[in-house]
Parts: structure tokens; sequence; C-alpha cells
């Protein structure tokens, strides 16, 4: 299976992916290309080092929405993938790249969908509306990708505890390391076995 992963921070999810490939935890993948909005991204830099051709798109290059969302689905289109998969990538996909690429783009998302998500709740502020309304437990959730906001199908969610003093910096991390860097790569992993939407 070809995978393209789209990326607009760090990458530490990018990162996971990548190392389970060359371990082999993710059977019979190959990841084509990282896509990312942001030219700064330290998620380009890992793809490099780790050989994987790597682009950036930014809406700031182009006039205006609708031309970065045509230049999205043309790199996206490049790379020819069976999946793509969104890694921290804080841009709204384009409708007519959801038509194409219907129950090809899976999303990760730093809660227990579908509490904490949706429009405008993403990355850090995600685990400060968690930590605001005082739940004990959190996690992440992988899903397929819809015309909504975090509202498609849901493949995988892990719950992870929320303690005593959590920072949403701590939070996150937590939430990181215990849910999506494992359940990421193990949906993909599903995937390239054939999973689809029952
Ligand atoms: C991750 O926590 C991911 O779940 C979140 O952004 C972070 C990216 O970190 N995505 C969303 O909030 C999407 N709604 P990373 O660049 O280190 O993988």
């Amino acid at each position: 299976m070809d995978i393209v992963v789209c990326v607009s921070g760090g990458g530490t999810n990018l990162q996971a992916i990548i190392d389970k490939v060359a371990d082999g935890t993710i059977s019979d993948t190959r990841i084509v290309g990282v896509i990312s909005n942001n030219a700064d991204a330290y998620a380009l830099t890992r793809a490099k080092l780790a050989g994987i051709d790597a682009v950036c798109v930014s809406p700031k290059n182009y006039d205006d929405r609708e031309a970065f969302n045509e230049a999205l689905l043309n790199t996206v289109d490049k790379y020819d993938p069976d999946l793509v998969v969104l890694a921290g990538f804080l841009v709204n996909i384009p409708a007519t790249m959801v038509a194409k690429y219907r129950n090809k783009i899976i999303n990760i998302h730093p809660s227990l969908i579908p509490s904490f998500c949706g429009k405008g709740c993403y990355g850090l502020k995600v685990h400060e509306k968690a930590l605001e309304r005082g739940v004990k437990v959190t996690g992440a959730t992988v899903h397929f990708v819809d015309e909504g906001t975090d509202t498609g199908p849901i493949i995988l969610q892990k719950a992870v505890e929320v303690m005593e003093g959590d920072t949403p910096e701590v939070l996150q991390r937590r939430v990181m390391e215990q849910a999506e860097w494992i359940i990421l790569p193990k949906a993909i992993d599903m995937i390239a076995k054939g999973y689809k939407i029952s």
C-alpha cells in the first residue's frame, strides 16, 4: 500500500509511522510522500532524514483558498496513493478531495470523539478543553475523513487517564505516547491488510 502523510507541525505521529514501517509493525506499506502546509514544520525534516519525498503546499503561495485546494489535490494525485494519512494536518480537507478519496483518507484526533472535537478544536486546545471540563479519561481516535470536521466513521480509539496536576502539555504528551503513536500505525496496518468500513 502506498501512503501519503500530511502534516503541519512537529511530526511525532509521522515519526511513529516511519519507525513502524521500517520495523515491519506496519506491513506491506511504503510512504511515497509527505505534504506539509507549513514550510517550517519539523515534520518535513523528519521525512527528509528518512529519505522520503517531502513537499510544502502553503496557502500563503496561492491567491485564494480555491487555488490552494486545487494545488493540494494535485500534489496528492501526483503520488497516486492508496491511502492519505492526516497526521496532525491542520487544514480543512476540500470536499473535492474527500469525494475523490472517499474512505481513503484517515485522521488522528487527540481525544475520544465525540468529545473535544470539531471546528477549532485541535492540537493543544483539545487538551485544554479536556482539563477545563475535568474529565478523568481522555484518549485518541483514528477515523475516516468525510465532509464534516471529525465526523467520519471511527476505526480505532484508545483511552488515556488524566492525572492530578496535569497541564495541557503534559496531557498531550501522555496521549501521544499511550494512544496516538500506537493506534495510528495500527489503523494503517489494518487498512493495508484489507480493513474496510462495515
Ligand atoms: C497530534 O496530537 C494530533 O493528534 C493533532 O495534532 C498533533 C500533531 O502532532 N491533530 C489534531 O488535533 C487534528 N484535529 P505531531 O505533529 O507531533 O504528530
